[in-house]
């Protein structure tokens, strides 16, 4: 399963590449805007942290404004995605640049009917909000399932499934139990996976014990501490 973080923030995502376990980012609108910073200018300084797919999402509505402003986004970088939304004229946009051999995610997908549009456009990524839907009194990760299902019936869609909208790590655990290829989480809720009380409890513990030892493993160390 891969990993890639939700945020704009280029500190935190700077952070969160340095343990090596990201293989990708997501952007949109509302948190770039958090940022205050130049589009093109977080794009490209993303597209160097992190080398893997950087989804970055055009801001017109209809397809030839679209079109020109993917074809800005993806002179960037070659790791752009370039991130569409679940329209008509998105998925024409999206046919065009997978196409051309570029990466597109899909996003603002909230049925599988719309999954499987984005797949017969040829997405790269479809984007769920799981959150969003839960938001709305429905089962969020339902719709994982069945798109899942679905695409696993039609291995020639080659379209990844991107678990969006992610509020907490059993959306993460649940994404990777129904075999979603890829989770985009937000930089609280990936360091969230990290944590457990026992781990904690269980480490002090060792950490008591050591010193007890009076030993260091490096010669002339103190106890780590
Ligand atoms: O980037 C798309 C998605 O992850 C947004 O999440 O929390 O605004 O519903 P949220």
């Amino acid at each position: 399963m891969k990993f890639f973080v939700d945020t704009a923030d280029i500190a935190e995502i700077r952070d969160l590449a340095a343990t090596g376990l990201l293989d990708g980012v997501t952007t949109n609108p509302s948190l770039v805007a958090k940022t205050g910073r130049r589009f093109t200018d977080l794009v490209a300084e993303i597209c160097d942290v992190v080398p893997g797919p950087v989804s970055a999402e055009v801001a017109a509505t209809d397809f030839d404004t679209m079109l020109k402003e993917a074809h800005l986004l993806t002179r960037i970088a070659d790791n752009v995605a370039v991130k569409v939304p679940l329209t008509p004229d998105g998925l024409k946009v999206c046919r065009s640049l997978t196409a051309d051999g570029r990466m597109v995610n899909v996003t603002l997908c909230f049925s599988a009917a719309q999954a499987i549009l984005a797949a017969k456009a040829g997405a790269t990524f479809v984007s769920p909000f799981v959150g969003r839907l839960d938001d709305i009194g429905t089962d969020g990760m339902e719709l994982i399932a069945d798109i899942v299902a679905i695409y696993r019936q039609y291995p020639a869609f080659g379209t990844e499934v991107l678990v969006a909208s992610v509020r907490h790590p059993m959306h993460v655990v649940e994404a990777a139990r129904l075999g979603a290829q890829v989770a985009t989480v937000p930089p609280a809720v990936l360091r969230q996976l990290f944590r457990h009380p026992l781990t904690d409890s269980g480490l002090d513990r060792f950490l008591d014990d050591w010193r007890k030892t009076g030993q260091t493993i490096l010669p002339g160390a103190g106890d780590g501490r």
